[in-house]
């Protein structure tokens, strides 16, 4: 029996640059698709699957996320009072349980790597699933679900991986591959970031993670990788041969919403399968692309 995976660690300290003006004020991680926010798809994504507590990793002026988990009491009075039910029940459904989520500060932007370590006290001895909000899945099940499952099945670590073009893998973290069984595949090396030409194949990973917690052994020893940054990637290749380590080519899409072109590409997927939006923005598509 594995330990039952109840944690995550939602890395949220980023600058947001790609997305100034906008994030000047406001964390990346609020910038909404259609209507919710994309820290919040991660969090309903992650509770989908069982996971009960969170960290959010922060920053300077990330407030904004924490006020978004908690109960906005004058909002909720001000909507019963209306009698806006819809409203209110949108806001109730989403609320956390007390003392569901906590957060640390990563103090410097040593990379994402450094900012899983920063959790380490929250992370304990648990297994623990990472959730980067830039990457938003559209599926059928949620994708961490999915990740959850295969742990459930082999333990150790699995990864959410797809395939991109051989002259994007130095944007990822690349996986070298050995068994493959279906959609599962065995990890048996991992590079950050490698120029096409030193890729060991093109299947990325993407901001889904289930870790164990002997992670964090391996990135306190602060080794710099890519970018000079503390690497994750370089932390869980250190993990190869010592528990079972499987990448899982996920049903669904992802999109890079860290990336204007996708955050864009995003809204328009979310919202034509919305049930409400859908027929809507179908119609007046059609417009601008036969214009
Ligand atoms: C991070 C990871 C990389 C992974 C990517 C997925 O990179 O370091 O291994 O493939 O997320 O989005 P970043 O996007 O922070 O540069």
């Amino acid at each position: 029996m594995v330990k039952p995976l109840r944690k995550a660690v939602l890395p949220v300290a980023g600058l947001g640059t790609r997305f100034l003006p906008a994030t000047k004020a406001m964390p990346k991680e609020m910038l909404p698709v259609v209507d919710k926010p994309l820290i919040q798809y991660a969090v309903d994504e992650a509770r989908a699957a069982g996971i009960e507590q969170f960290c959010m990793v922060t920053g300077r002026g990330k407030t904004a996320l924490i006020d978004h988990f908690d109960i906005a009491f004058e909002l909720e009075a001000t909507l019963a009072e209306r009698n806006k039910r819809e409203a209110l029940d949108l806001l109730r459904e989403e609320a956390m349980p007390p003392g569901s989520i906590s957060t640390v500060r990563q103090q410097v932007p040593l990379g994402l790597g450094h900012a899983i370590w920063c959790a380490r006290t929250f992370i304990g001895d648990d297994p623990f699933a990472i959730l980067l909000p830039d990457d938003l899945v559209l599926s059928e099940t949620p994708c961490t679900a999915q990740l959850v499952k295969v742990y459930n099945e082999t333990g150790g670590n699995v990864v959410a991986v797809s395939e991109v073009p051989k002259e994007h893998t130095n944007r990822y973290g690349i996986l070298k591959t050995g068994a493959v069984e279906g959609d599962r595949v065995e990890v048996t090396g991992l590079v950050e970031k490698p120029a096409p030409e030193n890729a060991p194949s093109n299947l990325s990973i993407i901001g889904r993670y289930v870790l164990l917690p002997e992670v964090v052994t391996y990135l306190s020893r602060m080794e710099r990788g890519a970018g000079n940054e503390v690497q994750l990637t370089d932390a869980m290749a250190k993990m190869i041969g010592h528990a079972p380590f499987h990448g899982l080519k996920f049903e669904g899409k992802r999109f890079d919403c860290g990336d204007k072109a996708g955050f864009l590409e995003a809204q328009i997927a979310f919202a034509l399968a919305r049930p409400d939006l859908g027929p809507a923005v179908r119609a007046f598509l059609k417009n601008y692309v036969n214009a």
